[in-house]
């Protein structure tokens, strides 16, 4: 029940009517006894400085940010996190005296979601498929994270190129470029594989965004579609025996690691998945 003492978190972007945020997190505060509220607030551009300032005079811990205000946002705050200043784009934002910080945790939480099934990044040799907001932020968490070699491949080859490139001199040399036709030459030596494109998306349930036949058993999966939650690509690297990680736990740890930004507790991992594949059914 919300009363005076709840602390209250919220969603920014426009529009919102597609969130699953605001369903996720009051699911999983309710059903912890956790005494948050989450509420979306759908404004125009205009209104971002007036609403930033009405949040700190009402007392908000934090909020999340979504399209299309991920990079605008930036210039309103007091304080930006290393990650999230690499990726070039803010998610979290704490508030704590009146002072705003930002965090990227759509790259915290993808993290996050391979070290819950014990993948390892350190060293390892990945291979990103996509260039665009997504593939960023994973690409460029990999590599802060000490991956021994990154290769991105994209439908326009221009565009890995330039991420690539970007990662290269931004973060550290660890980064090349493939084309979309030449990725079945390293699919032997490649640890990880990293679907950051819509290919495989309802109502495109039939599609993989790479061919999966010389995909090797030992290579890990991981797909950001979370709808459906296995799509082909996940479904067929599974039945060869590859460790998989669907979209729905990237969605569920960016949200936990959100919270534990704000309050420095625990989240309720958990109940955060159970409210989403509820959202989703
Ligand atoms: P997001 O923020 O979700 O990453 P985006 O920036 O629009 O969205 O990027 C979408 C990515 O999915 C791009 O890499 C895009 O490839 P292009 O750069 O060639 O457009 C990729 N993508 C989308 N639909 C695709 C398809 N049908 N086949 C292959 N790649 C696709």
């Amino acid at each position: 029940m919300i009363d005076v003492n709840t602390k209250l978190l919220g969603l920014i972007g426009y529009p919102l009517k597609h969130s699953f945020s605001p369903n996720m997190h009051n699911y999983a505060y309710l059903k912890n006894n956790l005494n948050y509220a989450y509420i979306p607030l759908e404004i125009e551009e205009d209104k971002i400085k007036n609403v930033l300032n009405s949040l700190k005079a009402l007392g908000f811990i934090g909020f999340n940010v979504t399209i299309p205000y991920k990079v605008k946002i930036m210039e309103y705050l007091d304080d930006i996190d290393e990650l999230a200043h690499k990726i070039g784009s803010v998610n979290t934002v704490k508030i704590m005296n009146g002072k705003l910080k930002g965090y990227n945790t759509d790259g915290l939480g993808f993290i996050k979601s391979l070290e819950n099934k014990d993948i390892k990044i350190k060293r390892s040799k990945v291979l990103v498929i996509g260039a665009g907001g997504a593939s960023r932020a994973v690409s460029i968490s990999l590599c802060s994270r000490g991956v021994e070699k990154l290769y991105i491949t994209n439908r326009t080859y221009k565009k890995a190129e330039k991420l690539s490139k970007e990662i290269n001199s931004k973060v550290r040399k660890c980064s090349s470029s493939f084309k979309f036709d030449e990725v079945g030459k390293i699919l032997k030596e490649i640890d990880i594989i990293v679907n950051t494109t819509s290919v495989g998306m309802k109502p495109h349930i039939n599609e993989t965004p790479i061919k999966t036949d010389n995909i090797m058993k030992k290579t890990d999966i991981v797909d950001i579609v979370y709808n459906p939650s296995k799509t082909k690509l996940i479904k067929e690297t599974e039945k060869k025996g590859c460790r998989v990680v669907n979209g729905i736990d990237m969605l569920v740890y960016q949200g936990s690691e959100a919270f534990k930004i704000w309050t420095e507790l625990e989240s309720p991992v958990d109940d955060m998945k159970i409210s989403l594949e509820k959202f989703l059914i």
